[in-house]
């Protein structure tokens, strides 16, 4: 099956049966079964006339005349397993069009620049993963750019009130939902009237959603109200610890803005991870799926225990409050991100992670493995102790991705390193 022959007997698949065919014939390659890696850096045309109408068309000088395609031209522009993997990774969102970038970074950055000019606001919800937040709080001022953060119970009046403060042009709204490490829910519909209220005639301003923590099966931000999904790809799309990678997803008109500057930016990622990505979405839904089905395991077992004070964990929202509201709003599933508070501090949280045996203590999140690690002075230490205790962020947190170990084992692994967390 290729990307125009999308039905079976008149019924469209789903993403899963569609992650080992869509966007590639057999017959373009010997009969291999699977896609090759193009590992080139260049395309050879047929003629010069072609190299040029190649051009005019990647340029958008010209539209695709009757029967005419665009060709490929250079692997910074376009490369047949970026494109086949971002073909596929669309599907999950229901997104029109996707771009893939060789960070889930290079995609926030890309996005950002290519939709915010000096003396713009970006209105960014906290907490935020480190990299995001020195983006927002740190580089993009060095371009007259200042971010507004707000957190899950902003409400939308106290909001207005501190754009209003900033004194610039709302040029851009960023969430991150959950938000990492603490699993905080942020209204996407409230974040969407907000940017359409301060949109104009002239310019319309997006709400994009960073989306790694339970996308692409979990959540689908472009039916709330969204504009664009962010991911990082390095996460649950890759799954495996062995790539870094991003993407932004969205309508073609959305998208190209930021396509074009990926391409002057040389932001895009190269044909053997694109190539990786389509490896790993062919079993997405399987990984994804039985990470959050161990995650609840684990999550019961750490609420629990007496040296655990708080668990951050999407199956545990209680009924009838706001975040509770939200998440059925919003989600399809609990993911398998959980944080975790425990007695006794940063000592208490160090002492855990140096005792644990099968869950590797490292960052990153999303992969087969289970991986645990300390966001206050690690993955969010670019926050001050200030912001990390308004967000929640703590001495005593610690945050957990679950993989695809036996949940037996994993609470095992818990128990002995939970009993030292006090001497
Ligand atoms: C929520 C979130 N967004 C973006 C990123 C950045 O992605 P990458 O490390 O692929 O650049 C991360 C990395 O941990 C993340 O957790």
């Amino acid at each position: 099956m290729s990307k125009w022959k999308d039905e079976i007997e008149g019924v469209p698949p789903h993403p899963e049966s569609l992650m080992m065919s869509y966007g590639y014939k057999p017959e373009w390659s010997e009969g291999a079964a699977k896609t090759p890696i193009f590992q080139t850096s260049t395309f050879v045309f047929r003629s010069a006339e072609e190299g040029r109408a190649f051009f005019e068309m990647a340029q958008g000088k010209r539209q695709p005349g009757p029967g005419e395609m665009p060709g490929l031209i250079y692997s910074r522009l376009n490369n047949p397993d970026l494109e086949i993997a971002e073909d596929r990774l669309a599907l999950w969102d229901g997104a029109e069009d996707c771009a893939l970038f060789n960070s889930g970074m290079a995609a926030i950055a890309t996005t950002l620049l290519a939709y915010l000019r000096p003396g713009d606001v970006v209105a960014v919800s906290h907490p935020l993963y480190g990299g995001t937040h020195h983006l927002t709080d740190w580089l993009l001022p060095q371009f007259g750019i200042r971010p507004v953060p707000f957190r899950s119970d902003c409400p939308e009046a106290e909001l207005e009130a501190r754009l209003a403060a900033a004194g610039g042009p709302l040029g851009f709204v960023l969430i991150e939902t959950p938000a990492n490490p603490t699993n905080d829910l942020i209204d996407m519909a409230c974040c969407a009237r907000f940017a359409a209220r301060h949109s104009t005639p002239g310019r319309r301003v997006l709400l994009a959603v960073d989306n790694t923590f339970l996308g692409p099966l979990f959540q689908h931000p472009l039916e709330h109200g969204a504009d664009l999904v962010l991911y990082s790809a390095t996460k649950y799309i890759g799954g495996h610890s062995d790539l870094i990678a991003g993407a932004v997803l969205g309508a073609t008109a959305l998208v190209e803005p930021i396509r074009s500057f990926r391409t002057m930016l040389g932001t895009q990622t190269d044909p053997w991870t694109g190539w990786l990505l389509m490896r790993s979405l062919e079993t997405l839904k399987v990984r994804m799926e039985r990470q959050a089905e161990t995650a609840g395991v684990v999550a019961n077992y750490l609420a629990g225990h007496p040296r655990v004070t708080r668990v951050n964990y999407l199956g545990h929202l209680i009924e009838g409050t706001p975040q509770y509201d939200l998440y059925r709003r919003q989600c399809l599933g609990p993911g398998a991100m959980i944080s975790f508070e425990v007695e006794g501090g940063v000592e208490g949280a160090y002492r855990l992670l140096n005792s644990l045996q099968l869950i590797h203590l490292a960052v990153s999140l999303g992969s087969t493995e289970s991986l645990a690690e300390h966001p206050a002075t690690m993955t969010h230490s670019e926050a001050t102790e200030e912001e990390n205790a308004a967000t929640g962020v703590t001495p005593g947190l610690v945050r957990l991705s679950v993989g695809l170990e036996h949940p037996d084992d994993l609470i095992l692994d818990l128990e002995q390193a939970l009993a030292k967390v006090q001497p």
